[in-house]
């Protein structure tokens, strides 16, 4: 059943719904419970709990959720009925409610009742820490919610689109890297310049120029890691999907470990990922967004100064000649 504001089911998500229902069950039939539920920017948080919200329902659990949930989580319920209590987005909450809410987890769970907190792993805020140790040392679960695997990033954009995709679309999804947001942006700026037309067994995006939309609406997506961060990573956008971390701080002109203090964020928020002493973008449509977003004459001297670190550095002559050639 689709939930309110989305036209299309939710998919690639049974596993977690069952656990999810799992501890509901166990909660509200009696010691109550709680589940701290972290994934990045727009990995589908909302949506898992809003259909978790649907089935309690349907099981008559009464649901809050919302501004007021606080208070209804610390007022005891007088009819000793099952509750699901839902808190999203602590990671933006006011320091005072960020209080309220660690204070909420000192006497243990109320009975009968789930708790579900939702929140990103980025901005870092102590505050936010804090919260999280009291509610983990009472004994709350954690569970990560991580992107989408291809197959349901693929099966998102066709619920959407309502055919098969063509080779063009499907790639184009494949660089939201599974997450849910930027498949729908993908699709929806596809759909919304006019690329989208009917080829043999499905739908595909032919049109040229279409990606200057979704790379648009993507820095704005990313907006929230802040000017230090994305200025660091749109040099990094410079040098490919995937770098070395020395080579970024030569490009960069700072110190290898300030460089690290910068990325340890953008690790955290799932933006990049490690592999080895390389990092790698874990979404290419957040890189080449990045890339897009640098103005022409920063971009070539980029370029230049990345040909120069890389030759230093060893790397093929091709690699080195591609970033002349862009330089100019
Ligand atoms: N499993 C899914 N199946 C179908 N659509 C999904 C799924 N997960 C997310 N979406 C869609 O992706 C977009 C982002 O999802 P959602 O708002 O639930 O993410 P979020 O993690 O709560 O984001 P935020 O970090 O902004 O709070 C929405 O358009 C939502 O409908
Ligand atoms: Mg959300």
């Amino acid at each position: 059943m689709p939930s309110p504001g989305r036209a299309w089911p939710l998919v690639g998500r049974a596993a977690e719904l069952d656990d999810l229902e799992a501890y509901l069950t166990e909660a509200t039939d009696g010691p109550g419970g709680a589940v701290l539920l972290e994934g990045e920017a727009g990995v589908g948080r909302t949506s898992l709990v809003e259909a978790l919200q649907s089935g309690a329902q349907l099981l008559g659990i009464r649901v809050c959720g919302g501004p007021d949930a606080l208070d209804e989580l610390r007022r005891p319920c007088e009819d000793g009925s099952a509750r699901l209590v839902v808190l999203e987005d602590v990671h933006r909450w006011d320091d005072d409610e960020l209080t309220g809410l660690a204070e909420a987890s000192a006497d243990g769970f109320p009975p009968r009742t789930l708790v579900v907190l939702t929140l990103r792993p980025v901005p870092h805020r102590p505050e936010v820490t804090h919260v999280v140790s009291r509610w983990t040392r009472a004994g709350a679960r954690y569970l990560e919610l991580r992107p989408l695997p291809t197959a349901a990033a693929v099966e998102l954009a066709e619920a959407i689109v309502g055919a098969n995709l063509g080779p063009s679309l499907r790639g184009a999804v494949s660089t939201a890297g599974g997450n849910p947001r930027f498949v729908v942006d993908v699709v929806t700026a596809a759909h919304d310049t006019g690329a989208l037309v009917a080829v043999e067994g499905g739908i595909d995006a032919v049109l040229p120029g279409w990606r200057g939309e979704v790379e648009d609406v993507v820095r704005s997506r990313v907006a929230y890691l802040g000017d230090e961060v994305l200025a660091l990573l749109s040099a990094a956008s410079v040098l490919g999907v995937s770098f070395v971390v020395v080579d970024l701080a030569a490009l960069a002109d700072r110190p290898v470990a300030d460089v690290w203090r910068t990325l340890r964020h953008a690790l955290a928020a799932g933006v990049v990922q490690a592999r080895g002493d390389r990092l790698v973008f874990r979404h290419d449509v957040v890189r080449a967004a990045l890339y897009s977003g640098i103005d022409l004459d920063d971009r070539r001297a980029l370029h230049a100064r990345a040909a120069w670190t890389l030759r230093e550095a060893g790397a093929p002559q091709a690699v080195v000649a591609t970033h002349l050639e862009r330089s100019r």
